[in-house]
């Protein structure tokens, strides 16, 4: 069975204190993990030793790294690079975010680079990917997000995708307290599947957790993670207040 995950994406959010409270207060109330469930935390560069002091030794719990650069070491000032994110003993990174993309110029392209190094460095990508509402208005979101995938992702063999876990994250609702319907996530990630079926055969595309992003709460967590091809999600906003991410990891499948 593939996994299921609930990711928290903090972004650029808390002091270093507030997120120490936050693992503490989410560490405090019940939640369960089953053998295929993950819990896995993106906070921010400093905050990553904290992070692992305050989850050492949980089951099925992982911290994740936001970025990476694509290059091994050198004079790259203010990047980070994978080998640092493993000397700390990081075991995912997300890329690829819609907000790097936007912000920060990050292409299809770059992105392959940034994959092929976390994978080099046995680092779990979970590569984002998603449309803007211009591109959802025309109707053109599959062919959108099939670019995507194809540019960053289909030069890797099978086994190097299998570890790559993939987040679709329709920007339009990233933030915006608008989340696509369940069923307009279910359309999608069953797409990103057929699109990895063609490209790799269904043993392996039915191995890739594909998660859902934007605006994912507690009140519909349940509802999205309940489509037969989402996965779990990738959590923003609802991933700062312990009882709702509480509630999301409670809500996996
Ligand atoms: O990485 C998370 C996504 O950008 C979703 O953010 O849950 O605040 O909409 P959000």
């Amino acid at each position: 069975m593939r996994k299921q995950i609930a990711a928290a994406n903090w972004k650029m959010n808390l002091t270093l204190s507030q997120g120490e409270q936050l693992l503490k207060d989410i560490q405090s109330k019940p939640h369960t993990l089953g053998a295929n469930q993950l819990a896995i935390f993106a906070v921010p560069f400093p905050y990553l030793p904290m992070a692992q002091q305050q989850l050492a030794g949980k089951q099925n719990v992982f911290i994740a790294a936001q970025n990476c650069y694509s290059k091994k070491s050198g004079a790259y000032t203010g990047e980070v690079s994978v080998e640092m994110l493993q000397s700390l003993g990081i075991s995912y990174v997300v890329l690829g975010h819609s907000e790097r993309r936007e912000y920060f110029q990050e292409s299809n392209q770059f992105l392959a680079e940034k994959i092929n190094i976390c994978l080099e460095y046995n680092i779990h990508p979970i590569f984002c990917c998603g449309e803007p509402l211009s591109i959802r208005e025309a109707n053109t979101q599959n062919a959108f997000v099939a670019k995507q995938l194809e540019e960053s992702l289909y030069h890797l063999s099978a086994e190097q995708l299998k570890q790559v876990v993939i987040a679709y994250e329709p920007i339009w609702a990233i933030g915006t307290g608008k989340t696509a319907t369940s069923a307009q996530a279910q359309e999608m990630h069953a797409f990103i599947r057929e699109q990895l079926t063609a490209k790799y055969g269904a043993a392996t595309a039915n191995e890739i957790t594909i998660l859902y992003g934007g605006s994912v709460k507690a009140a519909n967590a349940g509802e999205i993670f309940g489509q037969p091809d989402v996965d779990g999600g990738l959590v923003g906003g609802a991933s700062l207040i312990a009882d709702e991410f509480v509630a999301i990891i409670n809500a996996l499948k």
